[in-house]
């Protein structure tokens, strides 16, 4: 009777937690037995936390790459064959694309190894093992240090940590910060150089619905992308060589052609960016009302001068298409975040944990989120400004953000001499080159005049270099920032390529000093020079004292809250996220069921769209149901599914894995709605995408027809057989 009670409350107090908060978490594999597989098993997985992370035996971490640095991807054949989407595999498709042979618009399928493509500069690493390391890092140290002392005494520890290792070649060990710099842990990474293009749909199918689409379920994009891992003699990893061969995983994913339904569990492994859960609500407040409206209107006006030349002009819109999708990505996620806070009443949720913080929370440790508002406060203006400077100066203005390298030229000139600077032209003239075969000098020309002006209207006299102030305008006779930037794009060389080029081809002396003479050249100097002064002092300084008392105030919430297991925020090292497959209520009155269809692409299809457009290949096959064993029970293939996983920038390419460890999908995005999971994640809004793992198999298949990639795969049907068909 004992039992049964303790059992019972068990299984009560776990169904309590998984439905108050099932899905929130980012954790790192190493503590998966401790902290969450008796809740992973309660939600349906099959599998133990030793099958996912072990040091012993293969698991599954070993089928996972960190790709390029900056997504995920996993290895899906015993020969190296890695999936990953589509948008990270992106510009190693297009830099092996040409107007005749264009991979991004007709997609491309390897027949053979030998025609697998490779990619100079991209590799995936590998993580051999995970260790804490805390103790070590954290010796000698105390709260009552200041920040740079603290700091270089970490750095001493790391660094006898890491001499503790002998190293082989491509061997790496790399030490982060956890939950705010009160623990450390140590990665021992593997990288391997020589990663071959196998495969990728056109891209009217990775990228179906494009920026409308973008962070939004119902969703019909088939993201992916097919790689290789080549290594050198002895699986080792190598530098690229022909000779390199495929290369022998300890784990590969196998793919389930069952799939998963409502309420199944699901798992997604990968190397998500940067979180921000554990804010007070002081530095929530000022991403509501004060950072994110300003980068989301400097982005507005930046994009509708773009959207109304694009729109006009079908040369424009090539031209800009993925600088367009770059910059309105964020712009779209930070409008959603921002509605997202503001809907989930993320500020009323963290007045009441601060309130219960404050009661509860050890002496020393009760006054932060007062000292919080000071210093939140304090930094508020040079923060502001930080983000309109970088904002105007290296995300949208494009000329502005090419000067950067211009002043490089300058430096190495005038410190290293006149065969440094020669060498580093030749070297920059293709770059530059690449640069003005997609640049309109005049859709430039009109954003500086809008940004400029939103700068100066916005913000306080301290932080506006000369060549924007009123003055300046009057003394070279110029009516209005319009005038400015016509003044600046017409005398300066830099927007247009002849002139520059040709002031390249100049004598290097004569070249620089033409350089420095240029106006936007004395534009950008004085405005980065005030910068560092006025705009990045102080913020740094500031900065400082607010990531220590975030590390006090982290170490208080653990010492308060001793019931709660806390999840260290991302900082782009491996971690495992769980929850379900579940659909969710938008607004009002209305339900997004959890999974889109194949006849779905068909309701979207616009012929000759550039974002709903359908490879007439496709139509085909979705018209006459030609699915072949890719099919779900309801006889059609399934395109993308949505669960409660708590994901973020990074989980890109990451496998969704079911309870048994097999891949059912591959994560791209999230919701709109839930796009502030960043900051305060809601298990009843918060929802990430995934592509099905069925409908890869399908294109690759059923379009690509490269068979040769289906069969070194490893395809399963866990349930079927467990359950009675339809
Ligand atoms: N929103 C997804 C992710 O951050 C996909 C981005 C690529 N697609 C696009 N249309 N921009 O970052
Ligand atoms: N698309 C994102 C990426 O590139 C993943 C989606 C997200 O931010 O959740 O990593």
């Amino acid at each position: 009777m004992r039992y049964f009670i303790q059992s019972f409350l068990l299984v009560f107090l776990l169904s309590q937690t998984s439905t108050v908060k099932a899905g929130e978490g980012m954790w790192l594999p190493i503590f998966l037995k401790a902290l969450n597989e008796q809740e992973m098993q309660h939600m349906g997985m099959k599998i133990s936390a030793e099958d996912i992370y072990s040091v012993n035996k293969s698991s599954l971490k070993d089928a996972i790459v960190h790709f390029g640095g900056f997504c995920t991807g996993e290895i899906i054949s015993d020969q190296g064959l890695i999936l990953t989407n589509h948008h990270c595999g992106y510009s190693n498709i297009q830099s092996h694309s040409t107007i005749e042979n264009n991979l991004l618009k007709d997609g491309y399928w390897s027949q053979s190894f030998d025609e697998e493509l490779p990619n100079p500069g991209l590799f995936v690493t590998f993580i051999e093992s995970i260790e804490d390391v805390t103790k070590k890092a954290l010796l000698g140290t105390n709260d009552q240090m200041s920040a740079v002392e603290r700091q270089s005494t970490i750095d001493k520890n790391l660094e006898n940590i890491r001499a503790g290792y002998r190293l082989a070649e491509f061997h790496e060990i790399i030490i982060r910060p956890f939950y705010n710099g009160n623990q450390y842990f140590l990665f021992h990474t593997v990288k391997y150089n020589d990663v071959r293009l196998v495969g990728t749909p056109p891209e009217s199918i990775g990228k179906f619905g494009a920026d409308t689409d973008n962070w939004v379920f119902p969703r019909h994009t088939g993201d992916f992308s097919l790689f290789r891992v080549y290594a050198g003699p002895n699986n080792e990893p190598a530098a690229y060589s022909p000779d390199n061969k495929p290369f022998t995983p300890k784990h590969s994913l196998p793919i389930s052609l069952d799939g998963v339904e409502e309420g199944d569990f699901t798992m997604v492994f990968g190397f998500p960016g940067r979180t921000n859960q554990y804010l007070p609500s002081p530095a929530v407040e000022q991403i509501i009302n004060t950072l994110n409206p300003a980068k989301i209107e400097i982005r507005d006006k930046a994009l509708k001068i773009l959207d109304k030349r694009m729109r006009a002009e079908p040369e424009v819109r090539l031209k800009y298409a993925s600088k367009f999708a770059r910059v309105a990505n964020y712009w779209k996620k930070w409008i959603g975040e921002s509605q997202g806070l503001k809907s989930s009443n993320a500020l009323k949720k963290k007045y009441t944990l601060e309130k219960e913080y404050a009661q509860n929370a050890p002496k020393d440790f009760k006054n932060i989120v007062q000292e919080f508002k000071t210093l939140y406060g304090e930094i508020e203006p040079y923060a502001l400004a930080r983000d309109f400077y970088s904002e105007t100066t290296s995300r949208n203005i494009e000329i502005l953000r090419q000067i950067r390298n211009i002043q490089r030229l300058v430096t190495t000139y005038e410190e290293n001499g006149e065969e440094e600077y020669k060498a580093l032209v030749e070297r920059y003239i293709p770059y530059f080159e690449n640069f003005y075969k997609d640049y309109e000098p005049e859709l430039d020309q009109e954003v500086f005049a809008a940004l400029t002006a939103f700068y100066v209207e916005s913000l306080d006299k301290e932080f506006i270099p000369e060549e924007l102030t009123r003055e300046f305008l009057f003394m070279r006779a110029l009516r209005d920032f319009n005038g400015l930037a016509k003044y600046m794009y017409s005398n300066s060389t830099f927007p247009t390529e002849e002139k520059f080029i040709a002031v390249l081809g100049k004598e290097p002396a004569e070249a620089v000093e033409l350089i420095k003479k240029d106006p936007l050249y004395t534009l950008y100097t004085s405005w980065n020079g005030l910068y560092t002064k006025a705009i990045s002092a102080p913020y740094n300084h500031y900065k400082t004292q607010i990531d220590s008392l975030q590390r006090l105030y982290m170490k208080g919430q653990m010492l308060t809250f001793k019931d709660k297991r806390f999840w260290p925020d991302a900082n782009s090292t491996m971690r495992v996220t769980y929850g379900k497959v579940n659909g969710y209520n938008p607004r009002d009155a209305v339900r997004y069921l959890p999974f889109s269809y194949v006849e779905g692409i068909m309701e979207k299809y616009v012929p000759g769209d550039y974002e709903f457009d359908v490879p007439k290949k496709l139509v085909k096959l979705i018209e006459t149901k030609n699915y072949g064993q890719y099919a779900d029970e309801t006889g059609s293939v399934p395109v993308c599914f949505i669960g409660t996983n708590h994901t973020t920038g990074g989980n890109s390419g990451s496998p969704a894995i079911d309870a048994y460890g097999n891949l059912i999908g591959l994560n791209f995005d999230r919701v709109w709605e839930g796009t502030m999971s960043d900051i305060n994640y809601d298990s009843s809004i918060c929802r990430n995408i995934m592509v099905d793992a069925r409908y890869v198999l399908f294109l690759v298949d059923k379009l690509g027809g490269a068979t040769r990639l289906i069969d070194e795969m490893k395809l399963v049907r866990p349930k079927t057989g467990l359950r009675s068909k339809k």
